[in-house]
């Protein structure tokens, strides 16, 4: 009993020398925020605005190494009139000798236990080459540190095309600010395609549109299976996000060899009345099929097998 509460205080006190230790060892690297102050004093305040430097919580670089906790022991730095990559100095600019991974291990030393991190490692923007630092900036007055004000600046400054995508007629209200990328996904990371946050795109849309969520009674297979199929998730020049109009949609797979027969003798039939004709036919040339078809996500009537209700 004795014996062994004597080793574990003696395990204790062993690892807290070597902490110790490591800590005292390191300390002569560093220089002090105040000595940053002297040549950086536009990033020294700016800095003063984020999370970061709020002292009262232990957590933050405020309360460890300050400017140091992210850009790494600079004393050699700031004893060398600011000459670059010497030390332990991590800069994030262009001339800056760390490799993006390194920049990354800065922030992720005190972040990898948050939820939305879990997966950066292995993540498609982390294989790019992306880092934190692409889109995050903590000197400024952004509450999440983004670089830009919105999260969609930031991305449509790498992915300019899906930029333009939000700006067709049909689109999601993302430049309304609505809704914004981050909904569908986590830049940081998914185990999913496509970073999307549901496990399929489904999933990811299902989220806010339930009332698309089967099983129905009678489901329209290409639905259950992608809601892509049909719909281009960000924008589109076809109403209703649609990724071509109907009934070119619809005859991908219906051929038009059957049914849109049908179609166009029923009109032929009513050309007893010419302006009855003429607005039918404009009907099913322009979204024809989804007239008839009104149930296209899937039906629960008992004589909804056509989708028809
Ligand atoms: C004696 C002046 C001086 C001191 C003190 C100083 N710096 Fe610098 N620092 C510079 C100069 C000069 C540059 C180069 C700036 C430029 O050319 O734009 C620089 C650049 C940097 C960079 C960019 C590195 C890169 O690779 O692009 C970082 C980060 C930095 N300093 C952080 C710090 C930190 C943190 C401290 C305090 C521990 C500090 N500096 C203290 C003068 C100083
Ligand atoms: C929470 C992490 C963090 C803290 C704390 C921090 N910085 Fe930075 N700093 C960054 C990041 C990230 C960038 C790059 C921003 C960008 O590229 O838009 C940066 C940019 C800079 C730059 C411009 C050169 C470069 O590397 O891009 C200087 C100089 C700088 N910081 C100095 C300081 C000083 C001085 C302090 C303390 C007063 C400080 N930083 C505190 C993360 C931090
Ligand atoms: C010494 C630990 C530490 C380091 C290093 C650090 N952070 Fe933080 N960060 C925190 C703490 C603590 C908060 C406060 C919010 C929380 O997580 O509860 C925070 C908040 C944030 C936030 C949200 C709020 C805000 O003010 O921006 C972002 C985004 C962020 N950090 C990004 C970064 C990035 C990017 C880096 C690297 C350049 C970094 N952090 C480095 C501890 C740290
Ligand atoms: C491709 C862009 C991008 C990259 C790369 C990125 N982030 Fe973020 N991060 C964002 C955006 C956008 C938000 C805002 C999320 C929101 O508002 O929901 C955010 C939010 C955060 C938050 C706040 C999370 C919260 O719970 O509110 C932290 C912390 C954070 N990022 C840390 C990091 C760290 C650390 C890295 C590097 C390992 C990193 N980020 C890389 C875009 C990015
Ligand atoms: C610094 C440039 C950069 C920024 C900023 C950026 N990305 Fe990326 N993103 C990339 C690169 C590089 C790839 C991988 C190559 C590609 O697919 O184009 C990528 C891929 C993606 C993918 C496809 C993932 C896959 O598995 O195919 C999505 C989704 C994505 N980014 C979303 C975002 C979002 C959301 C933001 C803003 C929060 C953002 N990106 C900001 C560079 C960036
Ligand atoms: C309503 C959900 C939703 C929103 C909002 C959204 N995306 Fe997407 N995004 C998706 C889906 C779903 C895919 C996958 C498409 C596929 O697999 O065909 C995708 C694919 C991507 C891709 C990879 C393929 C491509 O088109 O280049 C990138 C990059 C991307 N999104 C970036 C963004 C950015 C940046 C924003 C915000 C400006 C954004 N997304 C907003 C759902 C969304
Ligand atoms: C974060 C919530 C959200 C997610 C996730 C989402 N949507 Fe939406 N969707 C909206 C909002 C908001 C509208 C606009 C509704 C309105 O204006 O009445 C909308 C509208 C639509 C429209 C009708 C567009 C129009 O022009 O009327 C379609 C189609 C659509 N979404 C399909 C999808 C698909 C497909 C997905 C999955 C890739 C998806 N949505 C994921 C929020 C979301
Ligand atoms: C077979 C093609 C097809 C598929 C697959 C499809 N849709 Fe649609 N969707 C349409 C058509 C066509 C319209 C336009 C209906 C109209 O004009 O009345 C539409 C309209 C919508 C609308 C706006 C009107 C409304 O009913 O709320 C939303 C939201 C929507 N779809 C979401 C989804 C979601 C979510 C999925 C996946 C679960 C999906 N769609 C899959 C064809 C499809
Ligand atoms: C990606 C292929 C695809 C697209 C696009 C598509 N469908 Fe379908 N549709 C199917 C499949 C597969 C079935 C089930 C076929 C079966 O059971 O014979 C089906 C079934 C149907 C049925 C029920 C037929 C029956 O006898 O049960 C109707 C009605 C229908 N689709 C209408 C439409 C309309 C209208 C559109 C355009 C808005 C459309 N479909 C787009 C693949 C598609
Ligand atoms: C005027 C109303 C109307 C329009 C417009 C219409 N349909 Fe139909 N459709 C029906 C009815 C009613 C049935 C059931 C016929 C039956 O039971 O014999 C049907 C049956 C179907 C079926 C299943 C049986 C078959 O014939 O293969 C498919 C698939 C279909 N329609 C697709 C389409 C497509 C694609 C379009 C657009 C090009 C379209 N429909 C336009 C009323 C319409």
């Amino acid at each position: 009993m004795g014996f062994r509460s004597t080793a574990i205080v003696g395990t204790i006190a062993l690892v807290h020398l070597f902490t110790m230790s490591a800590a005292t060892a390191a300390d002569d690297e560093y220089a002090g925020d105040k000595s940053c102050l002297e040549c950086h004093e536009a990033e020294y305040n700016s800095y003063q605005r984020s999370q970061h430097a709020v002292t009262a919580d232990p957590r933050t670089p405020a309360s460890e190494h300050g400017c140091e906790s992210c850009h790494g022991p600079s004393k050699k730095h700031a004893d060398n009139d600011g000459e670059l990559n010497v030390g332990g100095l991590v800069g994030f600019g262009e001339r800056a000798a760390a490799s993006a991974e390194t920049k990354s291990s800065m922030c992720i030393n005190c972040h990898s236990s948050s939820a939305k991190l879990a997966m950066w490692p292995g993540s498609t923007h982390m294989g790019n080459g992306v880092t934190c630092s692409n889109c995050h900036n903590p000197h400024t007055d952004n509450p999440k540190s983004l670089k830009y004000e919105t999260a969609e600046e930031v991305c449509s400054g790498c992915h300019a095309n899906v930029g333009f995508d939000f700006q067709r007629v049909s689109h999601h209200p993302v430049p309304e600010g609505q809704i914004g990328c981050n909904d569908c996904h986590n830049p940081h990371g998914t185990s999913n395609d496509k970073l999307l946050v549901g496990t399929t795109t489904n999933e990811t849309c299902y989220t806010c549109h339930a009332d698309k969520r089967g099983p129905f009674l009678w489901d329209h297979s290409p639905v259950t299976e992608a809601c892509t199929t049909c719909h281009t998730p960000h924008g589109s020049s076809h109403d209703q996000l649609l990724a071509e109009k109907a009934p070119l949609l619809c005859q991908r797979c219906h051929s038009n060899s059957r049914h849109p027969g049908t179609l166009y003798a029923l009109n032929a039939d009513t050309t007893a009345n010419d302006s009855v004709y003429v607005s039918l036919n404009n009907r099913a040339i322009y979204r024809g099929c989804v007239n008839c078809h009104s149930a296209i996500h899937g039906s629960n009537h008992p004589s909804g097998k056509t989708l028809a209700r």
